[in-house]
């Protein structure tokens, strides 16, 4: 097949600021207006930017795990090296291969296995201190507990006592990054007086010492704790093991440094807790507003985690990892959520080399974007697209629908390494609270998608309280 030097269709306009302000004023909308009228592929220049819109599973698939080495990750990424560093959410290259190589194995669902209990905990004791007919903003909670369980895992750190303080220096970091996209922000960045700036470097500076402190703890003792940290710190690279010739082969061969470690630290703590924290509060958003939804998930709940005594009376007990087989409505509810809402709503790539695309040949330089949130709504692949339905997961639903039709996690060698533990979290999370909890939106919450780096929701997430007895 001939292929074509024309640009694909796509949206043009007489000023080329309006595609701009459209996209910077509201993404989602707009690229889906875009898939709908143009199609599988579309194209359009976002100021100097020259954009290709993917919106075909296939496609996708090629581009994230055939044709990967093609492609690095979007350039706005590189903005997030002040906080993330060279972890792996930003590293390239053989240098990322290697990392993604070592690290890997701690991700594996058996090693996460053991996390599901400091699950449970966190979440146990968080409703503890919920109280009947409370109001409570959920978004705010999820984040916290996400952090105590991701600080737990990975650190052997709780977190509790400090919470606030480390989940306001992160949020400080977070909104600072979102700053630097804009190119003033970046000139400002050059000047360390002006309070934002001033700011953001104390609160990087207050992350750095807890995660360097507690490296350097765990390097001077002997104990061997079951975290992450753990882990990382006695990861070795067997292939550099073997062909090294350094003098210290034995002890530091394919170790990481102090450096590596922090970076993959920080961004395991930034990757794994706000993306669970939002999926979590679009659940139980979902299931304020479908409560025939929520109905089932009681029942399954209830059924599962009760336990008949001798004398013929029941008792609820805890969830724990062992149940998440049998929890298979709690799953397909968390499914269907990060359908409708998936954390990560967009996946960039930067073309490196010439790429051809169906008919199309992408020029390197370019940019490439795969929307979940678009995909997740096509109804080529989702009936009612719009609608809350966890019944539609069935098996057989399951086996025919295209791999990346439903890309939550994204996918091949720079997918979501914490995508078990991030199941894990959900399932186990949803059952510990709506066991004891229904939730409702109070009727003044507004209620508006944030496409920021994640999908949060603007104005957060109030929602009332009440016991289930
Ligand atoms: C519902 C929760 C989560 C969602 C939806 C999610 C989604 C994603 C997606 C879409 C990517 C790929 C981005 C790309 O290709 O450009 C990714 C990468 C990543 N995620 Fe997650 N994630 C979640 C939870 C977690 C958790 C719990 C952890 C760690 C404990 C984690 C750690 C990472 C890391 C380190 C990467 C970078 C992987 C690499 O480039 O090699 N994520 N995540």
């Amino acid at each position: 097949m001939s292929q074509s030097t024309q640009y694909p269709p796509g949206p043009e306009y007489k000023m080329p600021g309006k595609l701009v302000s459209e996209f910077i004023g509201d993404p989602i909308k707009m690229l889906t207006k875009v898939a709908q009228q143009y199609g599988d592929i579309s194209f359009f220049k976002l100021g100097r930017e020259h954009v290709y819109l993917i919106n075909n599973p296939d496609l996708i698939e090629k581009i994230l795990i055939y044709d990967h080495r093609n492609f690095k990750k979007g350039k706005r990424l590189q903005i997030a090296k002040g906080l993330l560093g060279e972890g792996l959410v930003t590293s390239e290259g053989e240098f990322h291969n290697r990392q993604r190589r070592l690290i890997q194995p701690i991700f594996h669902p058996k090693q996460i296995r053991s996390y599901g209990d400091i699950m449970t905990d966190y979440a146990e004791r968080m409703t503890d201190s919920w109280g009947d007919g409370e109001v409570l903003d959920i978004n705010r909670e999820m984040m916290e507990l996400t952090l105590g369980i991701i600080c737990k895992s990975v650190l052997n750190y709780d977190i509790t006592s400090e919470a606030q303080q480390v989940g306001k220096a992160l949020t400080t970091c977070r909104t600072y990054s979102k700053r630097l996209q804009n190119p003033i922000g970046q000139v400002l960045d050059k000047v360390p007086i002006l309070p934002k700036v001033r700011g953001a470097r104390k609160a990087m500076k207050e992350l750095n010492t807890l995660v360097y402190e507690l490296i350097t703890d765990r390097r001077s003792k002997e104990i061997e704790y079951g975290d992450l940290l753990t882990r990382l710190l006695r990861a070795q690279d067997t292939e550099i093991d073997h062909n090294s010739n350094s003098a210290n082969t034995e002890n530091f061969a394919g170790r990481m440094s102090d450096k590596q470690v922090r970076d993959e630290v920080m961004t395991i703590f930034i990757a794994g807790h706000e993306t669970t924290a939002n999926a979590l509060t679009w659940t139980f958003y979902l299931l304020s507003e479908n409560q025939d939804v929520e109905r089932q998930l009681h029942e399954e709940l209830d059924t599962i985690l009760t336990n008949r005594n001798n004398d013929g009376t029941r008792t609820r007990r805890i969830v724990s990892t062992d149940d998440i087989p049998r929890l298979q409505y709690t799953e397909k509810v968390f499914r269907e959520s990060m359908r409708l809402y998936p954390p990560v709503w967009t996946i960039g790539r930067y073309v490196e080399n010439d790429y051809s695309v169906g008919e199309y040949q992408i020029p390197s330089g370019s940019s490439i974007l795969m929307s979940q949130f678009v995909m997740h709504h096509d109804p080529r692949y989702f009936e009612e697209p719009n609608r809350f339905i966890p019944d539609r997961w069935t098996e057989e639903f399951k086996i025919h629908l295209p791999r990346f039709s439903y890309f939550p996690f994204g996918g091949g060698i720079r997918g979501c390494i914490g995508e078990s533990f991030a199941w894990m979290e959900g399932i186990l999370v949803i059952a510990t609270l709506a066991r004891k909890w229904e939730m409702r939106k109070v009727p003044t919450q507004r209620v508006k998608l944030d496409p920021a780096i994640t999908l949060r929701p603007r104005y957060g997430m109030k929602m009332k309280l009440k016991f289930r007895n």
